[in-house]
């Protein structure tokens, strides 16, 4: 059903499509060694132009576990980049060494790009994150989270709170909630990190998602079912002063915690800056290091999933 399949932007594969993945993941977690020679003989290419912890490594530990191997450069001053060569070139050759690729860069549409020039063979481009625009295995990571967690996704309130015009996780997952029944989106944010105008029409407006926009947090907390919290990032900034004014704007304390609802999750995408206090890592609402666990077993099913049946 995947087998081949690039995946760009959240909505490439349909909610059904996700489903399995999220049922194959499911699979996985409670059974791993069902998996373990599932993509032996694979490689995986990582290309990351951006800096990442668990993107990248998710990425590779899910291709070890499922008995495949790992190639591949984690800043691109390691690779030919450095002497000037270009994406067309670097994707043709690594394609000529790797069965799927993973590609983070900072520029929007470059993992699009990627795809015109795998076309002419079976190997799947991954967005592992273009610029401030998707990043679908978040996404997948995201609502596996809450799946599990939560026991369905729908008929939810989910707050998304901070960096909301230069942050690619939340572009990708409000866009693809827009899909769910019965989901109220609240975007908490400063004037100047507001949700782009290109997400409310294609998305929320498009699919008649309830959504309001606030920059105050506590007047919302308690409506929250989820609190989706984001890093402000000093690199989508084009000068220090903005950054360094607007970058805690939002710190989330056991104080502020004081009116959300007992079961409501936190989920972070991380890395985190400040916008979380350290104090509330034991408070059994947040679910951060769950979630990036449960990147890695979305990976799995992905990887698994376009390199065979
Ligand atoms: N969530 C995420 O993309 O984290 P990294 O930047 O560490 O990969």
């Amino acid at each position: 059903m995947l087998k081949g399949r690039n995946l760009i932007k959240p909505l490439d594969f349909s909610k059904e499509e996700m489903e399995e993945l999220f049922k194959r993941a499911e699979e996985i977690e409670n059974d791993p060694s069902q998996f373990r020679e599932q993509c032996r003989g694979n490689i995986l290419a990582t290309l990351f132009f951006e800096p990442s912890t668990r993107t990248r490594l998710s990425f590779e530990a899910a291709m070890l576990r499922l008995g495949g191997s790992c190639l591949g450069f984690a800043e691109p001053g390691s690779s030919s980049v450095a002497k000037g060569e270009c994406l067309a070139d670097t994707i043709r050759t690594v394609a000529c060494y790797a069965d799927v690729i993973v590609m983070r860069n900072p520029k929007e549409g470059a993992a699009l790009l990627a795809t015109s020039y795998t076309k002419d063979t079976k190997i799947p481009v991954i967005n592992a994150g273009d610029g401030g625009h998707h990043h679908p295995t978040q996404t997948l990571t995201d609502l596996l989270t809450i799946r599990q967690l939560r026991g369905k996704i729908g008929n939810l309130t989910v707050g998304f709170c901070g960096d909301l015009k230069f942050g690619r996780t939340v572009h990708s997952l409000a866009d693809t909630l827009s899909r769910y029944e019965g989901i109220k989106m609240i975007f908490i944010s400063p004037n100047e990190l507001k949700i782009p105008d290109f997400l409310k029409t294609q998305a929320l407006k498009k699919n008649n998602v309830s959504f309001t926009e606030t920059d105050n947090l506590e007047e919302v907390m308690g409506d929250l079912d989820i609190l989706y919290m984001t890093r402000v990032q000093r690199e989508r900034f084009f000068n220090e002063e903005d950054y360094l004014r607007l970058k805690d704007s939002y710190i989330l304390n056991v104080d502020k915690m004081a009116t959300a609802k007992r079961d409501m999750m936190i989920l972070h995408p991380l890395p985190r800056v400040n916008e979380i206090d350290l104090e509330l890592d034991d408070d059994p609402r947040a679910m951060y290091f769950k979630q990036a666990k449960y990147g890695m077993y979305v990976r799995m099913a992905l990887l698994s999933s376009v390199l065979s049946a």
